[in-house]
């Protein structure tokens, strides 16, 4: 095995250093739906668009995506999309409403719903392709270090297939809860085919130009440990055994997970996504005992209700996140979840400028 040097970072943008487990001269940080309502440019080019079609016109995302890395420097982009996108291209009858979400026209009801959905490919990830491209003509050549990375994403299989069998988002996901124990054979066909969108999404942004990819499993958090490791570990470390073989480095971040974050590590990630509601340390404490990911790679884990803080408090507790952070090989900072609507932009300029002035263990 390669040793992972601490001093001698390869020539490349701080992401992908911190991602193969090195130190970069500045802490590399983006964050979690950075772009998005907290933007008024942003919601001046959605006007009068519907999520889901501005999602499959190439220039207007990749104007969405840039929009955070032009106001406040940050060290990613990641690709405007959602994670019904490909359900949507796959003919699945999906919207997005303004405040709720995610809304399935006609959930599938029964075992025969589920095999008769799970029949479907996405179409159309050709534009998809266009769009990251027309994203890195902005962002600079994966090859040039001095480009700014674009983040591929996808749902991961459970969080897609808790919003296909409830139809909308709901707090404790119990219909996708109740499908898992009393229709193993459903499930496990419907877990495949959410890992085969997933998987099919990040390569359609990746032939474009993305060079890193992050699932997102918003809802794992709902699980016990024991659901969570028979019936959607193996799907999503599916995922990511695919995307290792196409040799990009990858991110796992679930929301409530803490709990069982050894899991989220044995799935296969590069590097762990760690939520607010877990202490940096204690994350890494945690992956340090089972050894993975190894070079120990985490990002995050700024507490957005923070954001809202006295500019002293928030930097505070970025100072001490970027500090816990030394503990582990690389450090990607971040937040613990995404960047509220309400988010006065300026404060998060401010916070980008804050962490690239740290030169963590030094004064
Ligand atoms: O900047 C980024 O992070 C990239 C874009 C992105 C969006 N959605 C844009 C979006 C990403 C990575 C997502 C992922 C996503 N979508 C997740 C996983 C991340 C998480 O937050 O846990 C989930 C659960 C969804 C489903 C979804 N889509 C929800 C819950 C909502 C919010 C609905 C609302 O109005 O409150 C959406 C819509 C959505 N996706 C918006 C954006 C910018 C807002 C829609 C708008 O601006 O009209």
């Amino acid at each position: 095995m390669t040793r992972v040097s601490p001093t001698a970072p390869p020539a490349q943008p701080a992401l992908l250093c911190a991602l193969a487990g090195h130190r970069p001269s500045r802490p590399p940080v983006w964050f979690m739906r950075q772009a998005g309502r907290s933007l008024p440019e942003y919601r001046r080019v959605r006007e009068g668009i519907a999520m889901l079609d501005a999602c499959v016109r190439p220039d207007l995302v990749a104007e969405i995506t840039c929009q955070p890395v032009r106001r406040h420097d940050v060290d990613a982009a990641i690709f405007f999309s959602d994670i019904m996108v490909p359900l949507k291209l796959a003919g699945v009858d999906v919207d997005i409403r303004p405040g709720i979400g995610p809304v399935l026209a006609q959930p599938p009801r029964t075992a025969a719903d589920v095999r008769a959905l799970t029949t479907l490919a996405p179409d159309g990830l050709g534009v998809i392709e266009d769009a990251a491209r027309a994203c890195i003509a902005e962002l600079g050549d994966p090859t040039d270090p001095e480009a700014t990375p674009l983040i591929a994403f996808a749902g991961a299989p459970f969080t897609l297939a808790a919003y296909v069998v409830e139809g909308r988002g709901t707090r404790d996901h119990l219909a996708a809860r109740t499908l898992m124990h009393a229709d193993p054979e459903a499930w496990d066909a419907l877990m495949t085919w959410a890992g085969d969108l997933a998987i099919a999404f990040i390569r359609a942004q990746i032939r474009g130009g993305a060079t890193v990819a992050q699932l997102f499993d918003s809802w794992a958090g709902s699980l016990s440990r024991a659901d969570y490791a028979r019936y959607c570990l193996p799907y999503s470390a599916r995922v990511f055994s695919a995307l290792a073989a196409d040799g990009v480095p990858t991110i796992h971040f679930g929301t409530g997970t803490g709990p069982f974050l050894d899991l989220l590590a044995t799935a296969g990630p590069t590097c762990v996504g760690v939520d607010y509601r877990l202490g940096l340390d204690e994350a890494i404490d945690r992956l340090r005992a089972i050894g993975r990911p190894s070079p120990l790679v985490v990002q995050g884990n700024i507490d957005p209700a923070l954001l809202s803080c006295p500019t002293p408090v928030l930097r505070a507790h970025a100072r001490a996140v970027v500090e816990a952070g030394m503990g582990a090989d690389g450090h990607i900072v971040n937040l613990g979840h995404g960047v509220p609507p309400s988010t006065d932009p300026d404060c998060l300029s401010d916070l980008v400028a804050y962490i690239h002035s740290l030169r963590p263990g030094k004064d």
